[in-house]
């Protein structure tokens, strides 16, 4: 039987330190052996957001023994890796810049090749890790700093349809949050909270809803709130708010998803139309709700990664390491950080944003 390839993929693009090893099945399914992500929640909550030089820091502390735990936990030993893969960007570039030193030094030493990976094509390939997935399919992305309408034609080609012109929809989560005096990271409270309130207390604005094809805009709502908020009297009238901003949500997606459908369509012709929705903000169980829905009756098939695989972990980015190896599509030593790194080619590319070090 031939050796099944081994990556160890490394993540430190944001708040998270994250090691994983991943090997693929006899059917050449992606098989993750271990997958260690340590949060650094602790370290910026007081501060009710990432502080760059703090996350660095915290970075540097942890990452060998991430890697350490990574490599024991999966039952493999540091010469049975195949290959390095790190996140280049986009991120923090005092982040990334300590997974990718680390990534290059240990492919040096073991003389291994190394793979520098784009952490939204990890996102975009997250599904992968759970289902058999073909393709062209149709891509959104919702994260903490990227909303985005993506037709995913193979590794490396994506083609966008629609963006958010502002910001994007976890920042939306997390901004709401803060304004209604909940503690960093918002996002995934705000959808507990909506849960014991009434979603049609508040009238919300639905930024650009009736134009811009399936671009978003987020940047609105939080104005709203932040007005509305100043009238809040009770803990109800909290619930209520955050209700009528997850309803609001629900309505932009399910409106600019079946945009983005039309547009998939227009650009592609395959059997089968699937639907993915990646990034920390689709681990959010009424939105995967409506998106499900909607692809019901658009004839779309809605595919997930599991909920813990939605945030930031390095088993995806050694999904695309995997991906990238197969093709041979090797990263020589010297490439850079890069801190804004957007998916598809033809959308503004910053040229010298990248950073050697
Ligand atoms: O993909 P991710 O882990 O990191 C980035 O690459 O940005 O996404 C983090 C974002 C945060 O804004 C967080 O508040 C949001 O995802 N998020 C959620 C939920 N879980 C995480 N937003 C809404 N509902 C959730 N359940
Ligand atoms: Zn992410």
């Amino acid at each position: 039987m031939s050796k099944k390839t081994i990556i160890l993929g490394i993540e430190s693009s944001c708040d998270e330190t994250a090691a994983s090893i991943l090997t693929e099945n006899q059917h050449g399914i992606p098989t993750i052996l271990s997958n260690i992500i340590s949060s650094q929640v602790d370290v910026h909550k007081e501060f009710g957001g990432v502080v760059p030089e703090l996350a660095a820091r915290s970075h540097i502390e942890k990452i060998d023994w991430i890697v350490e735990k990574a490599i024991k936990d999966s039952g493999k030993k540091l010469e049975d890796i195949d290959a390095i893969a790190s996140t280049a960007g986009p991120g923090l570039i005092v982040c990334l810049s300590v997974g990718l030193s680390f990534g290059k030094a240990l492919a040096l030493s073991l003389n291994k090749p190394f793979i520098a990976v784009n952490h939204l094509e990890g996102h975009a390939l997250s599904p992968k890790l759970n289902s058999q997935l073909d393709y062209p399919y149709l891509l959104l992305l919702i994260s903490g700093g990227h909303s985005q309408f993506l037709s995913v034609e193979g590794l490396g080609k994506y083609k966008r349809l629609g963006t958010t012109i502002d910001d994007a929809l976890g920042e939306a989560f997390d901004k709401t949050a803060k304004i209604l005096g909940i503690e960093f990271p918002g996002g995934p409270q705000i959808e507990i909270l909506a849960k014991k309130g009434n979603p049609n207390k508040y009238e919300l604005p639905k930024p650009i809803f009736n134009r811009g094809g399936c671009n978003l805009s987020f940047a609105g709502l939080k104005t709203a709130i932040l007005k509305i908020s100043k009238t809040l009297k009770t803990d109800q009238d909290k619930y209520n708010l955050a209700a009528s901003f997850q309803k609001t949500i629900e309505e932009i997606l399910n409106k600019k998803t079946k945009i983005a459908f039309e547009e998939f369509k227009k650009k592609n012709n395959t059997k089968t139309n699937h639907f993915v929705v990646a990034g920390g903000v689709a681990a959010n169980k009424k939105i995967r709700e409506i998106l499900i829905n909607l692809c019901k009756k658009e004839n779309f098939k809605p595919i997930f990664p599991p909920k813990e695989l939605c945030g930031d972990n390095a088993a995806m980015i050694a999904m695309v390491g995997l991906e990238k190896y197969k093709l041979n599509q090797f990263t020589k030593l010297d490439h850079p950080a890069i801190p804004r790194w957007p998916l598809d080619e033809s959308a503004a590319f910053l040229k010298g944003a990248g950073v050697k070090f």
